[in-house]
């Protein structure tokens, strides 16, 4: 066996009972009455609304046998877990190994003196998921759901006593034809003499060509630590950013007399960030915009509980679907794997550590602090992050505790600025970024200008104008336009970094927030990521050259509603021709009256009932006499019209086309799977949109219809069933069991065409710790 490291998967094999028994940190406790379950999990499941914060709130117990072999007698054996909801406390055979508190920073256990090499061990793990008023973010009331569980990855580590702990990349003089690379290795040595050896470092770029390496000869002394620190040089780097996200692999490598001790490689980027004092941000020298929006990493039916591949798919609903470059991870560290998908596809985030207005006594700071730290080591090497949040958000000043989060944050990466998320203006500023909240004028569309630069709005929206996916169109499309207008407004504001509105997606609250039902409908997308018209907006502001987005804001219904007679159309397109029954209506230009500062202004059409005057029954065919207004409220679209379409050109040609119809009659049910092939790790799931539509393909915004599914093959549904649809539209997940083959899933609703889709269970890529000898 090789003595370099090894990484097992830890998710699966274990079990789990909702109950606090004590006895069940020994080794030998008789668990036959426990469910088999496989991590990420959740402590419990739920329909996607009316369900409250108590559910989660309780002690469980997760308990995993594992069998070592005797050759790993002599590593150093370590368990990470990436996020255990809310105070995790971790037993190997009976023995205590430590103790974690907060749900959304990751901890290692070295649990080497408690384990039986050639033997059985178990690991329980007591997860304490009441609310915890001495973890941030409780003590007050807070506007989201915890939820509770070992909620993340698990993995075990199998290391040499010569080690490296952590590697810290550090890209310094940043240039189009040079740059500089300081890798920083911490190395641990547990062996009981010192040692010499030679650290290789090499970086690779995604070709998998070496392009600079570098080997010193060092030495650490018996049961110590130290930092070694090297510099490499790249000629014409290739610079990581958003439209370019070039990652590069640093190796590191600890050889002594020809044996690999210890190795390991991870992602960095080469880019330089910096909000500047003209108030702008700069990527790279170049000035850029920041556009964002916040997300909770919460989903319906299992909480927080998703695997990677869900987690990654948020980044790409955010940078894909809604065409951002900046998100804030509020208010709270994301998933790892989430980070690691903004590295790759270039979206910019703002994280920060947990808690919500309320800072408790030295002990909870303590705790938030030690929460900030493991953020930041976590994460350094991220060059999707561009900023540490290090103030509580929307917390009160708390000086002594502030000073000591940004010197921390400093000290721990003197690479990236601060900010602190605040809602007055007159609050003390010991950030790099004032980054503050900004809501008040959101109803006119407006922002404030910036108090301090460089300034960021970390907030606007939100629950100045909440709005659920089926609310009436009217209500869509002012949630849209306010949106347009305040980013409009942002523009406007040259020495303003970026606006990050509230929010990405609708989310569950506890029960003092929210519309009654555990959600604030706060979102541009409901929390199933399917989209409001907001979302198309965001989405309208992406280069054309990316995706061409042509988007009409507006349901075609034969019945008056408070829509009037403007039709506002959101593309990147700069002209659009509108047709009303196949008849050129109108031809526009970018409405920058009305937005003036947008990268592509929405397009704004008025007129239509005045178009169709000529249509106006004649007074012989009326039964009464119309006057205007009455001909104009009663009849305008619904016995004239039957087809808007909007055709999209860029430099004269045609490029994009939308349109919208009468509602018909509900036809069929539709399933759209994010994915096709999941791995038969017992968790892997993909989310499944249901939509019902009629004969014209379009989802019935009022339809709530039952939808029912059927599944067979290696999987399970997460989800109601049968799901009353939203908008016409709702989703489930499916999940992978343990072993492979394929799923099938039917969706069926009483008078309509049902669908069916599959998706393939492929072998799980990582190997496991065994359960048994
Ligand atoms: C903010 C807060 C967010 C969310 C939002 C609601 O004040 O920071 O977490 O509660 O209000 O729109």
């Amino acid at each position: 066996m090789s003595t370099s490291r090894e990484i097992l998967n830890f998710n699966t094999g274990w079990r789990f009972i909702d109950q606090d028994l004590g006895e069940a940190k020994k080794r030998d406790f008789d668990d036959s009455g426990f469910e088999d379950i496989c991590l990420p999990h959740s402590n419990r499941t739920y329909r996607h609304h009316y369900f409250t914060e108590e559910r989660y709130r309780f002690i469980s117990w997760y308990r995993r046998p594992f069998y070592l072999d005797k050759a790993f007698e002599g590593r150093k054996i370590v368990v990470e877990f990436e996020g255990v909801m809310t105070v995790a406390t971790v037993f190997v055979n009976g023995q205590v190994i430590c103790e974690h508190k907060g749900g959304y920073t990751g901890f290692a256990c070295d649990v080497t003196h408690a384990v039986t090499f050639g033997g059985q061990n178990v690991i329980a793990v007591k997860v304490d998921s009441r609310c915890r008023e001495d973890v941030p973010p409780e003590g007050g009331n807070v506007d989201y759901m915890q939820f509770g569980g070992i909620y993340r990855d698990v993995r075990m580590k199998f290391l040499d006593p010569l080690n490296i702990r952590d590697v810290f990349v550090i890209p310094e003089e940043i240039g189009r034809e040079a740059a500089e690379i300081r890798v920083e290795a911490d190395i641990e040595n547990l062996y009981e003499s010192g040692r010499e050896f030679t650290l290789y470092t090499r970086i690779v770029d995604q070709n998998g060509n070496t392009v600079s390496k570098e080997q010193s000869q060092s030495n650490i002394a018996a049961k110590s630590g130290g930092k070694i620190e090297v510099i490499h040089h790249l000629q014409n780097p290739e610079l990581w950013h958003t439209s370019n996200p070039y990652l590069y692999t640093f190796e590191v490598e600890i050889v002594d007399q020809g044996n690999i001790l210890d190795s390991m490689a991870d992602r960095f980027g080469v880019r330089k960030v910096e909000f500047r004092k003209d108030g702008r941000f700069y990527l790279n020298n170049e000035p850029m915009k920041l556009r964002g929006l916040n997300r909770h990493q919460v989903f319906p039916y299992l909480g927080a509980a998703m695997p990677d591949r869900v987690q990654r798919k948020d980044a790409d609903i955010l940078k894909f679907d809604l065409g951002l470059n900046f998100m804030r991870s509020s208010h709270y560290p994301p998933d790892p794997s989430f980070l690691d998908r903004c590295d790759e596809i270039g979206l910019l985030v703002f994280e920060e550590f947990p808690g919500w207005v309320f800072v408790g006594d030295e002990e909870w700071k303590n705790v938030a602090k030690q929460n900030l730290r493991e953020m930041i080591l976590r994460d350094r090497n991220h060059p999707s992050v561009i900023l540490w949040g290090v103030r509580i958000n929307e917390s009160f000043d708390y000086h002594d505790f502030y000073v000591e989060t940004n010197r921390l944050a400093h000290e721990l990466d003197p690479t990236r600025p601060t900010g602190g998320v605040r809602y007055f203006v007159n609050t003390e500023f010991l950030e790099d970024v004032f980054t503050v909240n900004d809501f008040e004028k959101n109803r006119e569309g407006k922002l404030h200008t910036p108090t301090h630069v460089p300034s960021l709005v970390t907030e606007c929206m939100g629950h100045m104008f909440p709005t659920k996916s089926y609310d009436r169109e009217e209500r869509l499309i002012e949630h849209a336009k306010l949106h347009a207008r305040i980013q409009s407004c942002q523009y406007g504001i040259s020495n303003l970094a970026g606006v990050c509105a509230w929010c990405a997606f609708d989310y569950y609250t506890t029960s003092v927030f929210g519309a009654g039902d555990h959600i604030c409908y706060h979102g541009v997308c409901d929390v199933f990521r399917n989209p409001k018209f907001a979302a198309h907006f965001y989405r309208s502001q992406m280069d054309p050259k990316i995706s061409v987005e042509l988007f009409i804001a507006r349901y075609l219904t034969p019945e008056f509603n408070d829509c009037g007679d403007a039709l506002t159309v959101f593309s990147n397109c700069d002209r659009v021709d509108l047709y009303v029954d196949q008849q050129l209506f109108d031809s526009q230009a970018p409405d920058t009256a009305e937005y003036p500062n947008l990268p592509h202004p929405p397009f704004t059409f008025t007129g239509i009932q005045a178009s169709f005057k000529d249509k106006r029954p004649t007074k012989e065919e009326a039964t009464y006499e119309w006057n205007e207004m009455a001909w104009a409220l009663g009849r305008w679209l619904g016995q004239m019209i039957s087809k808007i379409e909007a055709v999209g050109f860029i430099d004269g040609k045609e490029v994009v086309r939308h349109s919208i119809e009468m509602f018909g009659r509900a036809t069929r049910v539709v399933l759209e799977p994010d994915d096709t092939e999941l791995f038969a790790d017992g968790t892997d799931c993909t989310r499944l949109v249901v939509r019902v539509l009629d004969e014209k393909g379009q989802a019935l915004p009022l339809s709530h219809t039952a939808v029912s599914f059927e599944i067979s093959g290696p999987g399970k549904l997460i989800g109601e069933n049968p799901l009353s649809v939203e908008r016409g539209m709702g989703a489930v997940y499916i999940g992978a069991a343990r072993n492979t083959g394929g799923i099938e899933v039917r969706a069926m609703a009483e008078g309509l065409e049902g669908d069916t889709t599959q998706i393939r269970v492929l072998e799980m890529e990582k190997k496991t710790v065994p359960i048994k000898a």
